[in-house]
């Protein structure tokens, strides 16, 4: 019989047989995960844990709250600020950084975390999830929003926890990507798959195609080649899904390849894009190229944006290899055009 590998197991294994995690970061994640099954249960609950619907408040980005968001948000600070391996988050939900507590020891880590990614399919129970992202804090007693701003590519871990048909959490530190689904009899993450790798080549794409009239004219050439299938330039016809969850549309390509794209578009010229660089892009352009995949702003590789503010947004176009270099090199050649 194949031997069974919990998160705990595969976390220690990679302290002290590979040494490729200091035993401080590992706690982190292990507490990360701790909160992800904590927070699986609320979703679970769904009406009968009364968790549904909006709590009236909105968040720095202008967006109602629901009571999800803020019940995951609290979830992951209360399970990360006592254990001394942190020195402070940052959140979706949160204006500013959370510093830990003095009465609590600090750590040299910083977290960052979109609480719960895809809230309008809460209430309609379709898959959300949770995305982190973990960076070592700049030298120096005080911590400031400063020493958030580093680059997709200083990250030491990233992942995400996704609320499905499974709880899956799928995690990186720099050395592939390897999924574990929750057990719930036994209240541990297995792990169920390691070496995740995206095939280079799909014929699935999604995008929200609503917003089509407000792209710019790289999207719109890449969408409508896809759309033209058989018959058009492409010469193969194209699948579309677009679940309104990033962390469900990655889980997707990670699984089974295909291109993800939230392009910047004409409604808000000022704003780069709807997702946030920090905890949503930085995270998820780690994990897919750990797993052989690509992810650009449509001209530059995500993992070397330098962050201004923490609470950024970014066009997005990651996934199979061979369609984001495509999607970038169209944009390449407007603008050189
Ligand atoms: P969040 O729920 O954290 O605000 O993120 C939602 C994001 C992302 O998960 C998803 O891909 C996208 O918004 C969906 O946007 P549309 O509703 O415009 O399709
Ligand atoms: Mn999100
Ligand atoms: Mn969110």
């Amino acid at each position: 019989m194949a031997k069974s590998i919990s998160l705990t197991r595969y976390l220690v294994e990679q302290q002290r047989v590979d040494g490729l995690i200091p035993a401080q970061l590992r706690l982190l994640l292990e507490v990360v995960a701790r909160a992800c099954k904590s927070i699986s249960h609320s979703v679970n609950k769904g009406a009968l844990g009364e968790v549904l619907g909006s709590a009236g408040s909105e968040n720095v980005q202008g967006e109602i709250q629901k009571k999800l968001d803020i019940i995951a948000n609290e979830v992951l600070i209360e399970a990360n600020e006592w254990g001394g391996h942190l020195a402070a988050m940052a959140s979706e939900e949160m204006d500013e950084i959370y510093q830990v507590p003095n009465r609590y020891p600090r750590g040299e880590y910083l977290l960052l975390f979109d609480p719960l990614d895809g809230s309008s399919n809460i209430d309609v129970n379709v898959s959300i999830g949770t995305i982190f992202s973990v960076l070592v804090k700049p030298e120096g007693v005080d911590v400031s929003e400063q020493d958030f701003l580093q680059a997709g590519h200083q990250q030491v871990a990233a992942g995400y926890c996704v609320y499905g048909p499974q709880t899956t959490l799928v995690l990186t530190v720099g050395h592939g990507v390897a999924m574990f689904t929750l057990d719930r009899e036994q209240g541990s993450f297995m792990l169920t798959q390691e070496h995740v790798r995206i095939p280079e080549d799909t014929q699935e794409f999604a995008i929200n195609m609503s917003n089509m009239r407000h792209w710019d004219a790289p999207t719109k050439r890449y969408i409508d080649e896809c759309l033209q299938g058989r018959e058009g330039p492409r010469g193969k016809d194209f699948n579309m899904r677009w679940i309104a969850s990033m962390v469900a549309d990655v889980h997707r390509i990670l699984t089974r390849g295909g291109v993800f794209m939230y392009p910047w578009d004409k409604r808000e010229p000022g704003k780069p894009g709807k997702l946030r660089l920090m905890y949503e892009a930085n995270p998820m352009a780690w994990l897919v190229e750990q797993a052989g995949g690509a992810a650009t702003n449509g001209r530059q590789r995500i993992l070397d944006i330098a962050p201004e503010q923490l609470h950024q947004r970014v066009s997005v176009v990651l996934g199979s290899k061979n369609e984001v270099e495509r999607v970038t090199q169209y944009y390449a050649q407007a603008t050189s055009a």
